[in-house]
């Protein structure tokens, strides 16, 4: 694997600015941005420079680290603290369906109202975003080990969207079993969905399993159904924005039809995350808030000249939930949850506080 695509979101060597691979420019060009204001945090989440639910949350923890360096030195614990507060809400809002981007802001406003004085703050709050960033490390490592477990060499897969090591830190999730497999010299046969309108299977996945040596093809979304019936996929991986404790999960648009598809022609899909992406708070998908996006994506954006009049409707939204009964099962960190995921999502929360 690429060593840049295990290191696309990290710190700066001072430490006072955050550092991202521009997504939106590959495969075409390999080009870093150097991220220090609130704004550009937000515009490079919004725009899908950093994308991905776990990278988000990696890169808006160290988002607000820089930030917290930036505060005022006069300001006293409160005032430092609302300010953050206000920060990560403003951060937050940039994208409101993958939960890890809430989960990880979180997380470091909690280090933070735990801590006395500033210099303990921002040393806690390093620690913290540099800690998060490598527990995802772990995670997807271990997820990988359990989505192999599902599959055998010599297997078709079929993924949608990309949640390999660009939407993560390493390895990736629905990826990973693929490059862990590929170290053991399994020989799999990868389809990957473009993934209309902003072509992320075809942009990403496509380019980090070639890079990695993996067995590859490229399809339009519409033709899954056609390389399912054919008979060569055996498993479907697909990543995860947010499940709720019933087991529905949200994830890029057009994956509840590639989960139709499975369950019409019998073949297992398997949704793969880290228990960071679960959010027991939401009982069903319904509660899952689903991002609308610039309809120019779907006219214009990777196109000479529009693609539609200018005064077509269109309908452009980022994520769509799949029903729980089309999910095989949901592979996280600490194991593969099954049917019913009320108790085996719980279970795997209960593992996880456990230690
Ligand atoms: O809009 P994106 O590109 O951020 O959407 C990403 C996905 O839908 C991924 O499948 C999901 O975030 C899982 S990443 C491990």
């Amino acid at each position: 694997m690429s060593e840049y695509l295990s290191d696309h979101v990290h710190l700066s060597d001072d430490g006072t600015a955050v550092v991202i691979l521009d997504q939106t420019q590959l495969p075409n060009r390999t080009q870093y941005l150097t991220l220090r204001t609130a704004r550009e945090m937000y515009d490079a989440i919004q725009s899908l420079q950093v994308r991905g639910a776990p990278c988000i949350g990696i890169c808006a923890a160290y988002d607000l680290y820089v930030l917290a360096q930036q505060a005022d030195a006069a300001l006293s614990a409160a005032d430092f603290l609302s300010k953050l507060r206000e920060q990560a809400k403003y951060l937050a809002s940039s994208r409101p369906t993958a939960v890890n981007l809430r989960w990880a802001l979180d997380r470091m406003l909690h280090t933070a109202e735990h801590c006395a004085d500033r210099a303990d703050r921002l040393s806690v709050l390093r620690d913290e975003c540099l800690a998060i960033h490598k527990e995802d490390i772990a995670m997807c490592r271990s997820i990988a080990e359990y989505g192999l477990s599902l599959v055998k060499d010599g297997d078709g897969i079929l993924t949608h969207c990309n949640a390999g090591p660009l939407a993560t830190s390493r390895y990736g999730t629905a990826l990973g079993p693929l490059f862990l497999g590929k170290e053991r010299g399994y020989k799999f046969h990868v389809f990957s969905d473009e993934t209309r309108p902003l072509l992320q299977g075809a942009r990403l996945t496509s380019y980090e399993l070639s890079r990695g040596g993996i067995d590859v093809t490229l399809i339009c979304d519409n033709m899954a159904s056609l390389v399912m019936k054919n008979g060569w996929v055996q498993a479907c991986f697909v990543g995860c924005d947010r499940v709720a404790a019933n087991g529905d999960a949200a994830n890029k648009i057009g994956t509840s039809g590639v989960a139709i598809l499975a369950k019409h022609y019998g073949i297992p899909f398997y949704v793969l995350g880290p228990t960071s992406t679960i959010d027991l708070n939401c009982a069903t998908g319904e509660d899952i808030p689903i991002e609308q996006r610039d309809p120019e994506e779907i006219k214009e954006k990777f196109y000479a000249e529009p693609m539609a009049l200018p005064e077509v409707k269109c309908y452009n939204p980022a994520f769509d939930v799949t029903d729980h009964t089309l999910i095989s099962g949901i592979v996280t960190e600490y194991g593969i949850c099954r049917p019913p995921y009320t108790e085996s999502l719980r279970a795997v929360f209960d593992k996880k506080h456990a230690g």
